[in-house]
C-alpha cells in the first residue's frame, strides 16, 4: 500500500550534515533517483493523486523540480513549464522576488508559457522556509492561472513554510526536521 511506498521513499532519501554550510541538515535525492523503485514510487504516488484533476501545466522550480516535474507532467498529459533563477530564461519573462534570510531573490517564467483560466501544480523537492512556492504560486496567480495544490517530496515542518502558502494546499510524501 501507500505507506509502504512512502516509507521506502524517505528511507531512500540521504541526509547530508552541514552541507552546504555549518549547522544545515541537507536533505539528498539524488539517492532517491538511484533506487529505481522508491524513484518511480514517488512519481506514481503523484500521478494517482493528479491524474484527475483536470490539470493542464506542470510548473517545475529550478532545479530540482526539473527532476520530479516532466515526469509527472508527461503522465497527466500536462504541459511542464519551467520556473527559474533570474536571468537563465531567454524568452520575455515575468519576475518575483521574495525575502530570504539575509537579502532577496527571484524567481522567473516565461510571458505565453501559460494562459490565464489554466489549471496548474506547481512542483519542488523540497519546501523550508516556502518563500520559493510563494513566488512560484504568485507568478502563475498574476497571470490569471489557477494554481490548484504544491507538491513536494519533503517538507521540513519546523520551518512552517506552509503558513506563508496560507490557504493554498500543500501536499507532501515525506517529513523532516
Ligand atoms: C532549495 C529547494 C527549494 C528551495 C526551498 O533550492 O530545492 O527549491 O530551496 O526553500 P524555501 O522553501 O526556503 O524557499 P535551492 O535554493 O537549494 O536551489 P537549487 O535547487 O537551484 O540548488
Amino acid at each position: 500500500g501507500k505507506d509502504h511506498r512512502i516509507s521506502k521513499i524517505a528511507s531512500a532519501i540521504r541526509v547530508i550534515p552541514d552541507f552546504p554550510k555549518p549547522g544545515i541538515l541537507f536533505q539528498d535525492i539524488t539517492t532517491l533517483l538511484l533506487d529505481t523503485k522508491a524513484f518511480k514510487d514517488t512519481i506514481d504516488l503523484f500521478v494517482e493523486r493528479y491524474k484527475d484533476k483536470d490539470i493542464s501545466v506542470v510548473a517545475g522550480i529550478e532545479a530540482r523540480g526539473f527532476i520530479f516535474g516532466p515526469p509527472i507532467a508527461l503522465a497527466i498529459g500536462a504541459k511542464f513549464v519551467p520556473i527559474r533563477k533570474p536571468n537563465k530564461l531567454p524568452g520575455e519573462v515575468i519576475s518575483e522576488e521574495y525575502l530570504l534570510e539575509y537579502g532577496t531573490d527571484k524567481m522567473e517564467m516565461h510571458v505565453g508559457a501559460v494562459q490565464a483560466g489554466e489549471r496548474a501544480l506547481i512542483i519542488d523537492d523540497l519546501i523550508a522556509t516556502g518563500g520559493t512556492l510563494c513566488a512560484a504560486i504568485k507568478l502563475l496567480e498574476r497571470v490569471g492561472v489557477d494554481v490548484v495544490e504544491c507538491a513536494c517530496v519533503i517538507e521540513m515542518p519546523e520551518l512552517k513554510g506552509r503558513d506563508r502558502l496560507g490557504d493554498k494546499p500543500l501536499f507532501v510524501l515525506k517529513e523532516d526536521m
